[in-house]
């Protein structure tokens, strides 16, 4: 079950798909699973929804908060997060923009270098939590496919980003004062060194950040589908970006399964139709771990739910 190691390094799971499926659920159920084996468990989440707190019917909030023995649990703020990154950044980034007019433009191309603020201000946050050695196992509730997926592109983005910043730097220091004082790197020697030791530590973790990302030891991306015909496809494409990425799939979890039910005929009949998705899933994905999670009668939240969620999908 999802590659787990007796190893001192932390282990990153990730878990994806498309909204609604039950990605903060089965991350969830997966945290409480592993921190009741022994492991000390982070849990992050990166969904702005937040919906992480609702699963544990526990309010967790911006810091790492223990919620139950070996369980940590944060929800990235991204407001909190982008006000942060603008204090420690932004005066770098406006005095790019008063550097437009001086006809340098090209040197520097201003529009391309910049993802959104905020995608990087919770980046950022990840990274920061990425490098924690004290959990065993970090786990990462993310949002909607689209949006994790194109968190895995950020450090290729980012890390182009930042070398510009540097070799920028580099080009233009050696010349006179004048220009130096509007040089993005603050206005003292000081805070120009300052400036340079941010985009340094930055591009160091982003490196550091990919390197963990796409080791196959450490970080399992697991995938959560419903057995639906635009769930399957979705996770196909998933799949085709991780093997872009060459990031590790840990499972393939297929959620919501209508269990047998003979006095229901609408039931049954839903559930034949999933059966044949899920034939369809288990030919599709044959070379991944495929697991299976039943449609509970109640919404999955709570520490009893998510246990019940845990043994069905890891056993007791
Ligand atoms: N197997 C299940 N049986 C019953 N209810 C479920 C099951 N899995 C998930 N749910 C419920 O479905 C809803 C959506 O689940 P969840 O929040 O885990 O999905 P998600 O993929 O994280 O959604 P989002 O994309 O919005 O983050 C929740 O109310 C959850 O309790
Ligand atoms: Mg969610």
């Amino acid at each position: 079950m999802l590659g787990l190691k007796k190893e001192r390094d932390p282990l990153f799971l990730f878990f994806s798909g498309k909204g609604g499926v039950g990605k903060t659920s089965v991350a969830a159920a997966s945290a409480l699973y592993h921190s009741n084996q022994g492991k000390k468990v982070l849990i992050i989440s990166t969904d702005p929804a937040h919906s992480l707190s609702d699963s544990f019917e526990i309010q967790i909030g911006g810091e790492i908060k223990e919620i139950k023995k070996n369980l940590f649990a944060v929800e990235i703020d991204p407001v909190k997060a982008m006000g942060e990154y603008k204090e420690k950044f932004m005066p770098q980034l406006e005095k790019m923009e008063m550097l437009k007019g001086l006809g340098i433009e090209d040197t520097f191309d201003f529009a391309s270098m910049t993802p959104g603020i905020d995608e990087i201000a919770a980046f950022d946050k990840f990274l920061q939590y990425m490098e924690k050695k004290e959990y065993d196992i970090i786990i990462f509730d993310t949002a909607p496919t689209g949006h994790a997926l194109r968190f895995l592109s950020l450090p290729d983005v980012l890390d182009s980003w930042i070398g510009k910043m540097i070799s920028f730097r580099m080009k233009f220091a050696g010349i006179a004062n004048i220009f130096k004082k509007i040089l993005p790197f603050g206005d003292s020697e000081e805070q120009r060194d300052l400036g340079t030791k941010q985009l340094d530590e930055m591009k160091k973790r982003i490196e550091h950040a990919k390197a963990l990302l796409s080791d196959p030891k450490k970080t399992f991306y697991n995938i959560v589908l419903i057995p639906e015909d635009m769930s399957i496809v979705e996770s196909k494409r998933s799949l085709s970006v991780l093997d872009q990425y060459k990031i590790n799939v840990g499972s393939i979890i297929v959620n919501q399964l209508i269990p047998e039910n003979s006095s229901c005929k609408f039931c049954q009949e839903r559930r034949n139709h999933q059966q044949k998705r899920l034939e369809k899933i288990n030919k599709e994905f044959e070379k991944f771990n495929v697991l299976q999670l039943p449609l509970f009668q109640k919404e999955v939240h709570g520490f009893e739910t998510l246990s019940s969620v845990a043994s069905q999908l890891y056993g007791k």
